[in-house]
């Protein structure tokens, strides 16, 4: 939480891992209908006080180039890292390595899920997790920040 007046909007940034470039179409059943961008302005009209930007990425070396871009500067990370999660050591790495705190978020319960899917290597550097809401993580994950 940060102290009041505010010098500057709340700079705030969603990161989302592999596959979620294709929610709305994916797994609809787990992951429902909604495309990303579509949510984004959603979120963009709940929080207008906040600077909210957005970043996807495929591509494991990506996810971390941005993490080190913004982890020193921004006032918060809200990171989905997909199914990165279960298995990046250098993610988990780079989110201990910044300084800007993350919170974790997962769009279904991963604890309903497979096994391997209760592992996360983003959870011991992360500041919270919230997980099974829906899209809805992601909106608790930035009103965690306000
Ligand atoms: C996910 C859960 C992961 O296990 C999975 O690999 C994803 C999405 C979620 O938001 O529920 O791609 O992070």
């Amino acid at each position: 939480m940060r102290s009041f007046p505010y010098i500057y909007p709340m700079k705030l940034i969603i990161i989302n891992g592999p596959n979620l470039n294709l929610l709305g179409k994916r797994e609809p059943k787990i992951y429902g209908k909604q495309g990303f961008e579509d949510y984004l302005k959603e979120l963009q009209s709940i929080f207008p006080e906040v600077d909210l930007e957005y970043f996807q990425s495929n591509i494991e070396g990506e996810l971390i180039d941005k993490l080190q871009e913004v982890g020193f500067s921004y006032d918060g990370i809200i990171l989905n890292a997909a199914a990165y999660t279960h298995t990046s050591v250098g993610l988990g790495d780079a989110v201990k390595a910044i300084e800007t705190p993350v919170v974790e978020v997962h769009i279904s319960n991963t604890h309903q899920r497979e096994e391997f899917r209760h592992v996360s290597f983003i959870s011991p550097g992360a500041k919270g997790v919230i997980l099974g809401f829906g899209l809805k993580s992601y909106e608790l994950a930035i009103q965690s920040f306000i």
